[in-house]
């Protein structure tokens, strides 16, 4: 049953087309705690639309190079893919990029979650202003108890259908991969080397928030990609860690 919902959880996470409500996972409801926000404060955040609607986030990394999840480009077509940029809004404002195309991690389990990023290529550059700047990527995982914080257009709470138009954020701090899989949580084996986690009371990343950016010190360091409800007590959010898996994107970025 718990790998199960994890799952639904994961699935659920498109938002361009009508999500079977039956299929939400329903576990605890709370606000994720987020509070609105303006691009300009995140301006490396994008938002990954499929068929027009939003999806996934992602991180501007150099001017045609996004950083996204994995999750987020399964059994997709780059045709269906855009990427708006430079905006607070997901349905508005800023530019529209078409995807010229796309790679995943050749090691990305979909059931265990390993390896969970992607680089998308865009169509053109991006011009850098205050609304839109790359994002450099970690090299060191940050330290357990870290500040960090989250920002997307996901859900503001588990189970939700809707998606705020504005661009949220929350406060977290960093959970290391040895933390996340200790007794502390309630995870255990389910945390990966390629993971990394963080958490705050009543606050977290939702559906929707995947693949965008957790940044702690001015850098990328992880990449929203699963967790169990959202803002569940001891089940912080789980991310792909962003330092360890720096060398992946910086190949793939060259040759997507
Ligand atoms: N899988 C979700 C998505 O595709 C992200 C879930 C993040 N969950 C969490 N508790 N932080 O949008």
């Amino acid at each position: 049953m718990f790998k199960f919902v994890i799952l639904l959880s994961v699935v659920a996470c498109a938002f361009g087309a009508a999500i079977p409500e039956g299929l939400l996972p329903q576990l605890d409801g709370r606000i994720v705690g987020g509070t609105a926000t303006t691009i300009s404060s995140f301006p490396w955040q994008i938002s990954l639309q499929r068929n027009g609607g939003h999806s996934c986030g992602g991180s501007v990394f150099r001017s045609n190079i996004i950083v996204t999840a994995a999750h987020c480009l399964q059994s997709v077509s780059a045709s269906s893919l855009q990427v708006r940029a430079g905006s607070s809004y997901w349905n508005s404002g800023g530019v529209v990029f078409k995807v010229a195309s796309f790679r995943n991690h050749e090691g990305y389990n979909a059931k265990t979650m390993v390896n969970d990023i992607a680089v998308i290529r865009l169509s053109g550059n991006l011009g850098m202003s205050s609304t839109i700047r790359t994002i450099g990527l970690a090299s060191n995982a940050p330290a357990n108890g870290a500040a960090a914080s989250v920002s997307g257009w996901g859900t503001q709470s588990s189970g939700s259908s809707s998606i705020p138009t504005q661009l949220q954020f929350v406060n977290v701090k960093i959970v290391g991969q040895a933390q996340c899989a200790s007794s502390s949580y309630s995870y255990g084996s389910q945390i990966r080397s390629t993971m990394i986690c963080a958490s705050a009371p009543g606050k977290d990343s939702c559906q929707g928030d995947s693949g965008g950016p957790l940044v702690s010190g001015g850098v990328l360091v992880g990449v929203v990609s699963w967790g169990y409800g959202c803002a569940a007590s001891n089940y912080p959010g789980v991310y792909a860690d962003v330092a360890v898996l720096r060398n992946w994107v910086n190949n793939a970025a060259n040759s997507v």
